[in-house]
């Protein structure tokens, strides 16, 4: 089912059927719609169908238009919603003049063969088709997939590559959630010339992390949602950027996270700001129950290091709307906020030791214990069905969002207790040390795991685990 999403308005129109008629769409530029549309393609009878293509096209941004790298001509691109269970065919062509792949971050699916095999190039001009099967017991969540080639990862994302991956189920159909107005935040940096061309990244702004001073929700700059008083807003927020940091807070209002990374949670967690990490998302419900007015949703300023770098002492910008949000003139409508929502079961103690990575900087090298990643060596090895506990350290000045492909974890609080929510990236302070455990369930061979500061992961910050099945002999 394909449907024009109007944003900002909960509108929807049903077009046509999926499948070919979506690639006649694409080809007939004149049928986009302007700055306010995602495309959507749902899953129908099990099957989730779509034809995405990596193309380089002027796109609206913001107030503009610039010269990106887009999904379907698009930033974000097409938005797939499937469930569970569901059969997962894309056929992907890339359009660029330079290699690209998908990954499909955060998804519990095979790491090999046509699935999420993020090892995989796809040189330009060819198509690749991406297939695999969403386990029946997959969460339900706000996932996303976006390019993984080892040195342009930062390039091609930072040029506009991503769209949402949304897996509905349990949480969906919680009645408060599935009546409240549902928005998909996708945020994202931009560094753009006068004439709307990509600015190419200094070697010091590479070491840091790129980042560009326009920010857009989708493509949009600051846009407005409304609020209905007494109603229930729902944000599904992903942080897109290749680097930047997002540290989020709504004005008078508190933000009830419902969903981390990879799942719901047991029970709304009410929280005043959010620090969004690249790759993390963030699913929360908003209660309109302040005052008829317009409140910002503001990014605060955040300190990731690496600033000396460029030789001065850490200067924080100020804050930034990224969208407003207005309450309309309408009856009460009284909703109330769920109490609980999927219950989440910690994961068991694991039986072996500790396994532990360092983290650390020395001039363009980025490095996890001491290695610069090699896609032809496996780093860690662990067996198919244990779960273990990871410790990552910070020895760098920076601060490091650590990811996992494939297997969502735990992450465990300074008390060692595994926290009840489903993780992919985990924020790793500059000089600090956290941990997580995970279950390597279900799918055997070689994944990745990378700083998801996407430029210190093309420059070296990445390793290799191998999950490998052992049969009792
Ligand atoms: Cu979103 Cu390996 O990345
Ligand atoms: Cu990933
Ligand atoms: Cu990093």
């Amino acid at each position: 089912m394909l449907i024009m999403d109007r944003k900002n308005n909960i509108t929807r129109r049903r077009l046509v059927g999926a499948g070919a008629a979506l690639l006649g769409m694409f080809n007939a530029p004149t049928l986009l719609h302007g700055a306010t549309q995602t495309m959507v393609v749902q899953s129908e009878g099990g099957l989730l169908e779509a034809e995405i293509e990596a193309v380089e096209a002027w796109t609206p941004l913001g107030a503009s238009y610039a010269r990106l790298f887009t999904y379907n001509t698009q930033f974000p691109g097409l938005r797939l919603e499937a469930r569970a269970g569901d059969t997962v065919r894309l056929r992907f062509t890339n359009r660029l003049l330079e290699s690209t792949n998908l990954h499909f971050h955060g998804l519990h699916v095979p790491p090999t063969g046509n699935a999420d095999n993020a090892f995989l190039e796809v040189p330009p001009g060819e198509s690749f088709n991406y297939q695999f099967v969403l386990p029946t017991n997959h969460p339900c969540g706000t996932f996303w997939y976006h390019p993984h080639l080892h040195g342009l990862a930062a390039r091609q994302v930072s040029r506009g590559l991503a769209g949402l991956f949304i897996i509905r189920g349990e949480l969906d159909e919680i009645p408060a959630i599935a009546n409240a107005t549902e928005h998909f935040l996708v945020l994202k940096d931009w560094a753009l010339d006068r004439s709307g061309e990509v600015l190419e990244p200094s070697v010091m702004q590479r070491m840091i992390g790129r980042e560009g001073s326009l920010l857009t929700v989708g493509n949009a700059t600051s846009p407005k949602f409304s609020i209905l008083p007494g109603g229930l807003l729902r944000l599904r927020i992903l942080n897109a950027s290749a680097s930047r940091f997002y540290r989020l807070k709504l004005e008078e209002h508190p933000m009830y996270v419902i969903a981390t990374d990879g799942g719901p949670l047991s029970a709304p967690n009410a929280v005043s700001e959010i620090l969004l990490t690249p790759g993390e998302r963030i699913d929360v419900l908003i209660q309109g129950s302040r005052e008829t007015g317009i409140y910002c949703l503001f990014n605060l300023p955040y300190n990731r290091g690496g600033m000396a770098m460029m030789g001065g002492p850490s200067r924080l910008a100020p804050p930034e709307v990224l969208a407003t949000f207005a309450y309309e003139f309408s009856a009460d409508s009284a909703a109330e906020l769920p109490k609980t929502l999927v219950n989440v079961d910690p994961l068991p103690e694991p039986e072996g030791p500790v396994r532990r990575f360092t983290l650390s900087e020395s001039g363009m090298k980025f490095l996890i214990n001491g290695r610069e990643f090699d896609h032809r060596r496996v780093d860690t090895q662990v067996r198919l069905g244990t779960v273990e506990d990871w410790e990552i350290f910070n020895q760098g000045s920076m601060d490091h969002p650590f990811h996992l492909h494939t297997n969502p974890f735990q992450i465990l609080d300074a008390a060692g207790q595994p926290e009840r929510a489903w993780k992919d990236v985990m924020l790793v302070p500059a000089g600090q040390r956290r941990r997580f455990r995970v279950k390597f369930a279900d799918f055997q061979g070689k994944a990745f795991y990378h700083c998801h500061i996407l430029d210190h992961e093309d420059l070296g910050m990445m390793g290799v685990v191998e999950m490998v099945a052992v049969s009792e002999s």
